[in-house]
C-alpha cells in the first residue's frame, strides 16, 4: 500500500502464538521493556502488538469500543503512551466481521468510529482479522477499513489478517501493508512446512510497503532450536514480517540469539525488498535464493527431511553476479564465517535444518594469498 510504511517488513511482537486471550496492559509494557533491555528494540524489534481478546464483550451507549477494564484498567492510550515512552509504537487487533475470531465486538460497518478512536489512542499498527463476515467480499471489507484509517490522518500500518482469501496476494499490496496467506501457524514443523510452501510461491506480489505475511514467529514456542532457526532463516529469506510470538520475558538465550541475529535480519530487512524464491528443489532438499541491494545474494539449503543431507548449487544458479577473480565469498550467516568458493555453493544441511549464505563475487583482498588470478577454486 502506499501510504510510505512498511518499506521493510513489520518488526515487533504479538502476544497471539504464546498468550491467546491472556492478554494485559502489565502484558505488553513488560514486553516493551524486555524488547529495550534484550537489545532486540535496536535489532529492529519495534511494533508491540495487542492481540485478539482486549476488548469488554460490548460497545458503549455511543457504539465505542470498550478496553476490557480488568486487562487495561486505564485504557489503550495509556499503553500506547508508555510503550511510545521507550520509542516503540503499539499495535491493536479487530475483524472485517461482525465479531473477532474470540467473538468481541468487530469493526463490520463500524470502520469509521472504530478507526478514529485507534488513532486517537496513538495506535500504529492495526491487525485486522476474517472471522464473521457475513459473506461480503474480502476486499471490500478490507477496503472499507483501509479507508478509514487513511482517513484518520494518523500513521497505521494496515495487516490484513486475509486466512481463507484465495486471491489476496494479488491484490493485497493495493489496500494493505501485509496480508496473511495462509490459516494459522502452530509450533511444530509440519505447520511451519506447509506454510512455508505456500507463501514461498507468492514471491512476484511482494515489495516495499507490501508484503506476504507466513503469520507470526513460534521461534521458542516448542519447535527444535534447529527448527526455529530454520523458521527465522525461511521467514527472512521470503521477506516475512517478523513478529515475535513467544513469552519474550521468559526467552532462552538461544531463542534471543535467534531472533536478535543481525546477518539474517538484514536479508530480511534488505531495502531493495525482494522476496526469496525456489531456485531448485528436490526430495525435500531446497534451494532458495534472495538478490539482495549490494549485489549478493542470500541462498538458503534447506532441508524438510529428517536425516542430514548435502545440499549444493552454484553462484551462478543464485543469481550472483559473475566475479572478475573466479572467487566468491560465502558468508554463512550463522556461524558467523566467511569462505571463499570458485562457485560451488554446497554443505552438509542437518534434518529440518537451513545453512545461509550472503554470497558476492570475491574482492581480491579476500582470495588465498598466493592466488592472482582464479579459475577453479574447491
Ligand atoms: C485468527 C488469527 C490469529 C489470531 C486469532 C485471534 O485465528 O488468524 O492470528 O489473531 O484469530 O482470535
Amino acid at each position: 500500500l502506499p501510504n510510505g510504511l512498511a518499506l521493510t517488513p513489520p518488526m515487533g511482537w504479538n502476544d497471539w502464538n504464546a498468550f491467546g486471550c491472556d492478554v494485559s496492559a502489565q502484558l505488553v509494557e513488560q514486553t516493551a521493556d524486555k524488547l529495550v533491555s534484550s537489545g532486540l528494540a535496536a535489532d529492529g524489534y519495534r511494533s508491540v502488538n495487542i492481540d485478539d481478546c482486549w476488548m469488554a464483550p460490548n460497545r458503549d451507549a455511543e457504539g465505542n469500543l470498550v478496553p476490557d477494564p480488568v486487562k487495561f484498567p486505564d485504557g489503550i492510550k495509556a499503553v500506547a503512551d508508555y510503550v511510545h515512552g521507550k520509542g516503540l509504537k503499539l499495535g491493536i487487533y479487530e475483524t472485517a466481521g461482525t465479531k473477532t475470531c474470540a467473538g468481541y465486538p468487530g469493526s463490520l460497518g463500524h470502520e469509521t468510529a472504530d478507526a478514529n478512536l485507534f488513532a486517537s489512542w496513538g495506535v500504529d499498527y492495526l491487525k485486522y482479522d476474517n472471522c464473521y463476515n457475513q459473506g461480503v467480499p474480502s476486499k471490500q471489507r478490507y477496503q472499507a477499513m483501509g479507508s478509514a484509517l487513511a482517513a484518520t490522518g494518523r500513521p497505521i500500518v494496515y495487516s490484513l489478517c486475509s486466512w481463507g482469501t484465495e486471491d489476496v496476494a494479488s491484490w493485497g499490496g493495493t489496500v494493505g501493508n501485509l496480508w496473511r496467506t495462509t490459516g494459522d501457524i502452530s509450533a511444530g514443523f509440519g505447520s511451519m512446512l506447509d506454510i512455508f510452501h505456500t507463501n514461498v510461491q507468492l514471491a512476484k506480489d511482494a515489495g516495499p510497503g507490501g508484503w506476504n505475511d507466513p503469520d507470526m514467529l513460534e521461534v521458542g514456542n516448542g519447535m527444535s532450536v534447529t527448527e526455529d532457526q530454520t523458521e527465522f532463516t525461511l521467514w527472512a529469506e521470503m521477506a516475512a514480517p517478523l513478529i515475535s510470538g513467544t513469552d519474550l520475558r521468559t526467552a532462552s538465550p538461544d531463542t534471543l540469539r535467534i531472533l536478535g541475529n543481525r546477518d539474517v535480519i538484514a536479508v530480511d530487512q534488505d531495502p531493495l525488498g525482494k522476496q526469496g524464491t525456489g531456485i531448485s528443489s528436490s526430495g525435500g532438499l531446497d534451494v532458495l535464493a534472495k538478490p539482495l541491494s549490494d549485489g549478493s545474494v542470500a541462498v538458503v539449503l534447506f532441508n524438510e527431511n529428517a536425516t542430514a543431507a548435502t545440499i549444493s548449487t552454484t553462484a551462478a544458479a543464485a543469481g550472483v553476479p559473475s566475479s572478475s577473480n573466479g572467487g566468491y565469498a560465502l558468508k554463512d550467516l550463522w556461524t558467523g564465517r566467511t569462505t571463499i568458493s570458485g562457485g560451488t555453493i554446497s554443505a552438509a544441511v542437518p534434518g529440518h535444518g537451513t545453512v545461509m549464505y550472503r554470497v558476492s563475487p570475491a574482492t581480491t583482498r579476500q582470495l588465498p594469498p598466493s592466488t592472482t588470478l582464479l579459475t577453479t577454486l574447491p
